[in-house]
C-alpha cells in the first residue's frame, strides 16, 4: 500500500477505535474513496488537526419553509427535506458556524475550501469564512445559462449560485492550476475563451438527467462544476472532504480525475447508497465524455 493510501486508511482506524467516542465507520471504503452516513460535525470531530488539503462544502441552504418555485414549467413546493428546513436566522449562523470552525481546524493552512450556497445562505457563510479569520480568495459566480423561469414576475429570474473559495491562513501559500484553468478545454462555457485568463463568472448548465439515472438529488452539482474547482485547486495525492455530499458529485469528480483522496459525509442514507451507485457505475462503466477534454 503506498503512503497516501495509508493516510486514508489511518483516519479510518482513528475514527473507529476512538475509545471515548462512538465508531464511526464508513459505509464504503476503497483505497481513495471513504464515504460516512453521519451528521458531519460528529466526524469532523475524529480528524485530526490540520488533515484535509481542500474542502468543498455544499451545505442545506435552509430554504424548504414551504415556498413554491418553478421546475419544467410547473409550480413545485421548494421543500426538499426536513434537512433544509431554516430554524430562524439565528439558529441558522450557529449550525454554519459550528461546521465552517471545524473545516478551519482539520484543513491545512495552506488548504482552501469551497462554499456554494444562494443568497439564503451565502452571506451567513462569507460572514463566518471572515469571523474566522479565513482568507477570501475568490467568490465565483455560476452562472445557470438553462435556469428555470421566474413563475410569479414579480422579481428577477435567479441564475445564478455563489461559490466562495477561501485559504484557511492568509500567509501561506495555496494551490492554483493556473494553466489548467486558462488553457483547459471548458466546452459546457459560452462565457470561457481559449487561452484567456479564467474568469470568475462560469456558466455551466444545471445537472443533466444523464447524470441523475441512479436517482435524484434535489439540489446535485453538475460535475462539469467539481471537476473545475478539483482541478483548479488539488494536486495529486490531495486529500479532499465533502461534509454535506449529497448524491457525492465532489467523489465522483474526484474519482475520474484520478490519484486524489476523497472523504464524503451526509446524513441522509438514500444520498450515501446514491453515491455507491454513482460510484459503482463510473469505476465499471468509465465516465462521462466531459472528463476527455
Ligand atoms: C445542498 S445538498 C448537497 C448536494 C451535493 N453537493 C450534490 O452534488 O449532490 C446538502 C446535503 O447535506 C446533507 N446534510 C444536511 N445536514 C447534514 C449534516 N448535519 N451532516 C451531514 N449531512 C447533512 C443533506 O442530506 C444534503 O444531501
Amino acid at each position: 500500500m503506498s503512503p497516501s493510501n495509508l493516510v486514508l486508511e489511518k483516519l479510518v482506524e482513528y475514527i473507529s477505535t476512538n475509545e471515548i467516542k462512538q465508531n464511526i465507520k464508513p459505509v464504503f471504503k476503497t483505497d481513495d474513496f471513504a464515504l460516512y452516513n453521519v451528521d458531519s460535525l460528529a466526524l469532523m470531530n475524529r480528524f485530526s488537526d490540520n488533515y484535509v488539503d481542500m474542502i468543498f462544502a455544499d451545505p442545506p441552504y435552509l430554504l424548504s419553509n414551504d415556498g413554491f418555485t418553478c421546475q419544467n414549467g410547473r409550480m413545485v413546493s421548494v421543500n426538499k427535506g426536513n434537512w433544509d428546513k431554516s430554524n430562524g436566522f439565528d439558529n441558522d449562523l450557529v449550525f454554519h458556524e459550528a461546521w465552517i470552525k471545524e473545516c478551519r481546524r482539520i484543513l491545512k493552512p495552506e488548504g482552501t475550501i469551497w462554499i456554494s450556497g444562494t443568497y439564503h445562505s451565502i452571506y451567513q457563510c462569507g460572514y463566518l469564512l471572515q469571523k474566522h479569520k479565513f482568507h477570501l480568495l475568490n467568490d465565483i459566480a455560476w452562472f445557470k445559462p438553462n435556469a428555470s423561469p421566474n413563475l410569479s414576475c414579480r422579481f428577477f429570474t435567479a441564475s445564478h449560485e455563489t461559490i466562495l473559495w477561501a485559504r484557511k491562513d492568509k500567509k501561506a501559500k495555496h494551490y492554483f492550476n493556473y494553466e489548467a484553468m486558462k488553457n483547459g478545454k471548458f466546452p459546457e462555457d459560452s462565457l470561457k475563451k481559449p487561452d484567456n485568463q479564467m474568469r470568475s463568472v462560469w456558466s455551466i448548465p444545471t445537472t443533466s438527467q444523464s447524470e441523475k439515472e441512479f436517482g435524484k438529488h434535489l439540489t446535485q452539482k453538475p460535475l462539469a462544476l467539481l471537476k473545475r474547482i478539483i482541478l483548479a485547486s488539488t494536486k495529486p495525492e490531495d486529500i479532499i472532504f465533502d461534509p454535506f455530499c449529497g448524491s457525492g458529485t465532489t467523489g465522483i469528480a474526484s474519482t475520474i480525475i484520478g490519484n486524489r483522496k476523497f472523504i464524503g459525509c451526509d446524513i441522509n442514507k438514500e444520498y450515501t447508497d446514491l453515491t455507491i451507485k454513482r460510484y459503482n457505475a463510473v469505476k465499471q462503466n468509465g465516465f462521462p465524455s466531459l472528463f476527455n477534454y
